[in-house]
């Protein structure tokens, strides 16, 4: 088979490598790519939101499928022109995509359907969000821009003051631009966090294993949030019988809601849960693989990644068992000095795999360039670093050690991966 992989990030560079494995892959294309993920697949300049030009590429290459890994072109409808062109492609349609795409839709879902999470309003109008916090009058206070921000597009704000910021720059100076037309303000639950990526065909959904993400840049969850700083695999929170009653409550229900409202989802349905003393709770749905979520998940997985592309898509996975390693996993990202704000790109970045790595340790790329047989910096998020081993402890130690060997002017990691709640 032919793959064509869209996507620039470590979680594109996981899914590569989990897909190079696949004796019925012959060749691997990524759009765009990066430099580390074209030691392992060709690279082709194409941007992700390009739909002529990637049914044009698919059509001259002979593509046999499409992997749509990055959460804007799925909400753009990269799907749906593929299909439309008669080309096999993994990931839902807009209208399912929607799911992440529009936190008033998915908020209004599960409260149609019962699902837990917390409590809400939405708003279209700047004056009646701050009448309705003041009114409330309870800090912490969450407030979310409706649409694709990014992952910053979430504000928890400790006071009416901070409240009242929140909702200037979302729906007035317009920070993340139309998807702060509307906003959720909502409850601030606690507890751990866990993300569970699922597959789905619309019928049957099989959880991966539990993972969890560190969003804030500095350790004791202090600082920005980003993109996610480093992954655990198991997440320790993630008991077998939280996993029944999100089964149960969450899981399935999300799946027979999308399909009542006729916007049946295939692909990866990735819930953001806390674990709350009510119980488990949405926080988020993902209409795909987190990122770096599939730094560590993907590593674990036994079973042929294109088997189960192949079953999403034409819905039997319901005839697929899928299987995973025991061991567990630990990715710490490195990034740019000053990320998630501005940083600088460019920097020579040393003791990578090509320097002599540690075994078991696998490096994917999330901002890197390749020149003259030499890697540098090109963007935030640059390295996941991932480690594999019986336990997590010995995972984590193995991960930070091959941290350890990486140099780049200004590298920045945390020091807590799997440490915190
Ligand atoms: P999101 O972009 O929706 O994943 O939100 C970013 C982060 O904000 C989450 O990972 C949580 O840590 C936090 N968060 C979002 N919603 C809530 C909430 N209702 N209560 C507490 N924390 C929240
Ligand atoms: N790591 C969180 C996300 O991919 O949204």
């Amino acid at each position: 088979m032919r793959i064509l992989v869209i996507g620039s990030g470590g979680r594109e560079h996981a899914i590569i490598r989990k897909l190079k494995e696949s004796p019925k892959v012959d060749k691997i294309y990524a759009a765009p790519g990066n430099g580390g993920i074209a030691k392992d697949a060709t690279c082709v300049d194409i941007g992700v939101m390009d739909k002529e030009k990637i049914v044009a590429f698919s059509k001259e290459n002979a593509i046999d499928l499409v992997f749509v890994a990055p959460d804007d072109p799925l909400a753009a409808g990269m799907v749906d022109t593929l299909i439309a062109n008669g080309i096999r492609a993994f990931g839902p349609r807009a209208n399912a995509a929607i799911i992440e795409s529009s936190k008033v839709f998915s908020k209004n879902l599960m409260k149609k359907y019962h699902i837990p999470t917390a409590d809400y309003e939405v708003f279209d109008d700047p004056a009646k969000a701050i009448a309705y916090i003041e009114e409330r009058n309870k800090y912490p206070v969450v407030i979310k821009a409706d649409g694709l921000a990014l992952g910053k597009g979430v504000i928890i704000a400790q006071t009416q003051k901070e409240a009242r910021d929140a909702v200037k720059e979302i729906m007035e100076d317009k920070k993340f631009g139309d998807s702060g037309n509307n906003v959720v303000v909502e409850e601030f639950l606690t507890g751990p966090e866990v993300s569970v990526l699922a597959f789905t065909d619309g019928m049957v959904l099989e959880p991966m294993v539990s993972s969890k993400d560190h969003k804030r840049a500095d350790d004791n969850d202090e600082g920005l949030n980003t993109g996610g700083m480093g992954t655990i695999s198991p997440n320790p929170y993630y008991t077998p019988e939280i996993a029944e009653i999100c089964r149960k409550t969450i899981f399935e229900p999300t799946v027979a809601a999308m399909n009542s409202e006729n916007r049946t989802f295939k692909g990866c349905l990735y819930f953001g849960l806390m674990i709350t003393p009510d119980g488990p709770k949405v926080i988020e749905y993902n209409a795909r693989f987190g990122d770096p979520e599939a730094q560590v998940v993907l590593p674990r997985l036994k079973t042929d990644l294109v088997d189960i592309l192949e079953a999403v898509i034409d819905e039997r996975l319901s005839q697929l068992t899928i299987e995973w390693k025991e061991e567990a996993t630990a990715c710490v990202v490195m990034a740019s000095g000053g990320y998630p704000l501005a940083y600088e790109k460019g920097k020579e970045i040393t003791g990578l795999d090509e320097d002599g790595q540690l075994p078991s340790v696998e490096i994917f790329h999330a901002g890197t360039k390749l020149e003259s047989g030499r890697f540098f910096t090109n963007g935030g998020r640059v390295l996941g670093v991932t480690a594999e081993a019986k336990t997590l402890d010995e995972a984590l130690d193995k991960a930070y050690a091959a941290v350890k060997k990486i140099s780049f002017e200004g590298a920045h990691y945390r020091t807590d991966i799997g440490r915190t709640k």
